[in-house]
């Protein structure tokens, strides 16, 4: 039996305060979180919408250290530009509060200990790293090495970004501390785990069988979870930055990062209302609902409802419309590469253009499978829908009821048959809008309100009242009527969406108080209200301002090529004199023939053509050329490099190849033809 909920709690994933936020955070988690929270208020519902930044973890404390100020600098930077940004796209937190408060530090340490209490953790004694000349454990990310698997000599103590294996520290060759540079030996430490195992039967069921209708991507990742079995998991840290374990032993500890972030949603909902928090948190008649990206979706469909299980007054996530991944232009974003659309850059290159983006990623939100941003498409978007279509249409309606009204809203007479079968599709538009948007199928429901717009570009196409107004006034006041009834309607409908042009919209019309149960009534405005004056909802965006973003990833791309070229450059040899230089005879040559060498797996030999009678040259190039790429081409050699013999054969000087940093060859020719045995000086 479905429940009967009397208020919503809605959380948005508290992002990381380490760096601004982009796009990708927009689409994933925010904009969803807001159209549904704005949903819910026009329909008059009870709604709690909570927001805030993360403020704890190792991240933040390694960017300190680096940047050589302390982590609460860090994190007041951004928590401000943040919530800033937030503002400025309209995202209607009903609070945005952070992790580094007093109350969540109270509430958080008093969450840990209600479960030590209870006796629902288990305690483990596990060697770990330790840097002995900073006196401390070291954080998996602190500690850098030689990769087991690829050799890279910079891998992480959790992960190689070379090859992308997942690693413990333990592993790394040669292992260095990231604090002193010192040598880590490893040393008994003592932490504090949730026995997920324990939990293991009641989240299959409550998931697997009582949440069926989950997103198919969020049920799919969490059954792959459950099926391969839970563990527990280590919820204390040896850090100094971070919530202190509250406990006897927990002296230089700190509870994990993502023990006390999913208790921020609990004390920001305190320091909102903090006589009647426990309203949203403990009462089953609330609807909790939660707003992730896809890699949060095991801390919030299985780990958070442990520990809320586990404490015993809290109620479970009804659901956790978690999405996919946006791209930008191909490539994942990401911020240490600089690919990304920052928001306060955004504002700063298209200002006022708030409700553009939020079209374009609701459009295009990434809601069933990874998707992709392109400045095409936005532009595309934002000319052929919102400027052809939606503004176009409000905007011719309005033009005409003040071009042959006076502005005021006309008489609607009988309608005839085309009225009644554009009010008939008009009729459906709030039940299709409420299916979507009752299912977090945000996409579609922005199509929906399109399609209304739409409807109404094609009505006045169609009924031409420009052209009717010299014949039959009667027509043309019935025409305009339910064209202003529909714009009406797209005020209410495009709302979530686009609260910003929707307000204009709403002062354009002199309607302010709609509400969503208004959607789809043709008797919104009444005959002689008297309409402002239009003004445009959208205007085109030109080529320039997209070629503008385009360069500037292009850009940023440029920069990180340089970057890694210069991270991988070789350090110079020692200097030589000229005269060593000149005794080396560099020729260049056309190769003649060119053949595997029997039973060696990296030997070509060339038949080269040097202007001499011809020579042998062997060269290890065999894993990037085949035979039959080189002939007929030039190369360069070296002419004068003593004979040798390689596997029986005679080479006569060694061809000249340039060798990238991941080792791939590229063989050295001049870039115009030249005769054969010409110098290279
Ligand atoms: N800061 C995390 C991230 O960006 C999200 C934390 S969500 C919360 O991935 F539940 F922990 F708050
Ligand atoms: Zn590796």
């Amino acid at each position: 039996m479905r429940k009967t909920f009397q208020r919503t709690l809605i959380t948005s994933a508290l992002p990381y305060a380490n760096g601004p936020v982009h796009i990708g955070h927009l689409a994933g988690v925010y904009i969803p979180a807001d159209i549904y929270a704005r949903y819910l208020r026009l329909k008059g519902e009870e709604v709690l919408f909570i927001g805030g930044s993360d403020e704890h973890g190792v991240p933040i404390a390694l960017k300190a250290k680096t940047e050589g100020i302390t982590p609460q600098e860090i994190v007041d930077r951004y928590h401000y530009i943040i919530k800033k940004s937030f503002e400025e796209f309209g995202i209607t937190f009903d609070i945005y509060s952070r992790t580094t408060s007093a109350i969540h530090h109270q509430t958080a340490s008093g969450f840990f200990q209600k479960l030590y209490e209870k006796g629902e953790f288990i305690e483990k004694t596990s060697e770990q790293y330790y840097d002995e000349e900073a006196g401390q454990f070291l954080a998996d990310r602190y500690i850098t090495g030689e990769c087991p698997h690829c050799g890279n000599k910079h891998a992480y103590g959790d992960q190689c970004e070379v090859c992308g294996a997942t690693l413990s520290p333990l592993d790394l060759i040669h292992p260095k501390s990231a604090v002193s540079g010192s040598i880590p030996v490893p040393k008994a430490t003592k932490h504090w785990y949730l026995p997920l195992d324990r939990h293991e039967a009641w989240l299959k069921k409550w998931i697997l069988e009582d949440h069926r209708e989950w997103k198919s991507n969020v049920y799919g990742q969490c059954k792959s979870w459950l099926d391969m079995g839970l563990q527990p998991r280590a919820v204390s840290r040896d850090l100094n930055w971070g919530i202190p374990i509250p406990v006897e032993g927990g002296e230089g500890k700190v509870l994990y990062v993502w023990f006390d972030a999913p208790v921020g949603y609990i004390s920001n909902t305190i320091e909102h209302s903090p006589d009647d928090w426990e309203k949203w948190w403990k009462d089953e008649s609330t609807r909790l609902i939660h707003f992730i990206g896809k890699d949060n979706i095991v801390f919030h469909c299985i780990v958070f409802p442990a520990m809320l299980k586990a404490e015993g007054t809290y109620i479970l996530p009804e659901n956790v419309p978690a999405n996919e991944f946006l791209n930008l232009e191909g490539d994942k974003i990401s911020t240490s590469r600089n690919w990304a659309v920052w928001l306060h850059e955004y504002l700063e290159d298209f200002p006022g253009k708030q409700d553009v983006l939020r079209y374009v990623l609701t459009a295009s939100a990434p809601e069933t499978k990874d998707n992709d941003f392109t400045w095409k498409d936005f532009q595309a978007r934002n000319n052929s829908e919102l400027v052809a279509v939606f503004g176009n249409f409000v905007n011719r309606a309005m033009v005409l009821v003040h071009k042959y009204f006076q502005g005021r809203i006309p008489e609607r007479g009988e309608p005839d048959d085309y009225d009644r079968a554009t009010l008939n599709e008009f009729k459906h538009i709030k039940r299709n809008l409420e299916d979507c948007l009752n299912q977090f199928r945000f996409r579609d429901a922005l199509k929906e309100a399109m399609n209304l717009a739409r409807t109404g570009n094609k009505y006045l196409a169609d009924t031409e009242p420009w052209k009717s107004v010299k014949t039959d006034a009667g027509r043309t006041k019935t025409v305009l009527n339910i064209a202003m009834q529909i714009t009406a309607s797209l005020a209410i409908a495009f709302e979530p969406f686009l609260p910003f042009s929707s307000e204009k919209l709403k002062r354009m019309i002199n309607k302010k108080d709609l509400k969503w149960s208004d959607l789809g009534s043709i008797d919104l405005l009444e005959t002689g209200l008297r309409l402002n004056q239009p003004d445009l909802l959208f205007e085109k965006i030109e080529d320039e301002a997209i070629e503008k973003q385009i360069q500037k990833l292009q850009d940023a791309r440029k920069a990180n090529v340089l970057k890694e070229s210069q991270a991988a450059a070789k350090p110079l040899k020692a200097c030589i004199g000229f005269d060593a230089f000149e005794k080396m005879d560099i020729r260049t040559g056309i190769v003649l023939e060119c053949s595997k060498v029997p039973r060696a797996d990296k030997l070509l030999q060339f038949k080269i053509d040097d202007g001499l009678g011809g020579r042998t040259i062997l060269s290890g190039i065999a894993g990037y050329y085949a035979p039959e790429e080189l002939v007929g081409k030039q190369v360069c050699f070296i002419a004068n490099l003593e004979p040798r013999k390689i596997r029986g054969i005679e080479s006569q000087g060694m061809i000249l190849a340039a060798e990238n940093a991941d080792g791939a060859v590229a063989v050295i020719r001049p870039d115009k033809e030249v005769s054969p045995g010409s110098e290279v000086k």
